[in-house]
């Protein structure tokens, strides 16, 4: 019914050239696969990913866009810059990116609408800092994430939307969710998207779950009713571990 996506997102690791041999050892492993496969890779990278996976059913991914349209913003990166080289997706919002470079649901709202207006999917990510899940405002915290990040989109852009719960202490921790945790959060952010656009919608958008998702715990995270796939850092840098989790949506 909906679509199983599992996506890399290779942070800050990589070069362009290595980029090119990891995407030429990854395609045999993963051709044919019944998911969609999607490699988000760093800016500079993104050019020879997006022509080492012309022919293949792999799709790339950026992993930050400006959410203006042009101008003076120096160093930063137009969505419509992305859409010209043949990028499909863009990670919108990632912890680390709130964390760093101080982005707040309100940035990450206006990048949606910028990232859907120029025809590229965003992958929106939420989650919970330990803290919060200790304190037991886990579903108000994603809730309003949700709710924030796609403020003004149309039940139309809602089929281009994806949206990754990742619980920040799981990211790079090694501490995963569990598959029920997992389950219950992804449900309740399915819940919303319900609150806010109907059923139908509800259950044709795709919602993965990130943080620390490997080889081994993949199979059981994904089995579950609603964890639609998933966002892979660690362990998308490895053809021989993405490629499993890969198989393991199937
Ligand atoms: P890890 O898989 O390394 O925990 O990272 C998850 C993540 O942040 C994906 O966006």
């Amino acid at each position: 019914m909906r679509k199983t996506i599992i996506a890399g997102n290779w942070k800050m690791n990589k070069t362009p050239s290595e980029t090119t041999d990891f995407i030429k050892a990854l395609i045999p492993l993963v051709d044919g696969a019944r998911c969609e496969v999607v490699l988000g890779v760093p800016f500079v990278c993104l050019q020879n990913a997006v022509e080492a996976v012309k022919g293949t059913a792999v799709k790339i991914s950026a992993q930050n866009i400006h959410f203006e349209e042009n101008g003076a913003y120096t160093g930063e990166i137009s969505a419509k810059m992305l859409c010209d080289i043949g990028v499909e997706y863009v990670i919108i919002g990632h912890s680390e990116r709130r964390q760093y470079f101080a982005e707040t649901d309100v940035t990450v709202n206006k990048k949606v609408l910028k990232a859907l207006e120029n025809g590229l999917k965003p992958i929106i990510c939420v989650g919970e800092h330990l803290s919060q899940r200790e304190q037991g405002i886990t579903e108000e915290i994603v809730s309003m994430q949700t709710k924030v990040a796609l403020c003004g989109v149309s039940v139309d852009d809602m089929k281009n939307v994806v949206i990754a719960y990742e619980p920040v202490w799981a990211i790079g921790t090694g501490k995963t969710a569990t598959s029920d945790q997992a389950d219950e959060v992804c449900g309740i952010i399915r819940r919303v998207v319900a609150d806010m656009y109907g059923n139908d919608v509800a259950d044709g958008l795709t919602i993965q779950y990130g943080g620390s998702m490997n080889a081994k715990n993949a199979a059981e995270l994904l089995l579950k009713d609603n964890v639609d796939g998933g966002l892979i850092g660690g362990a998308s840098l490895k053809t021989e571990d993405f490629s499993i989790i890969v198989h393991a949506a199937e």
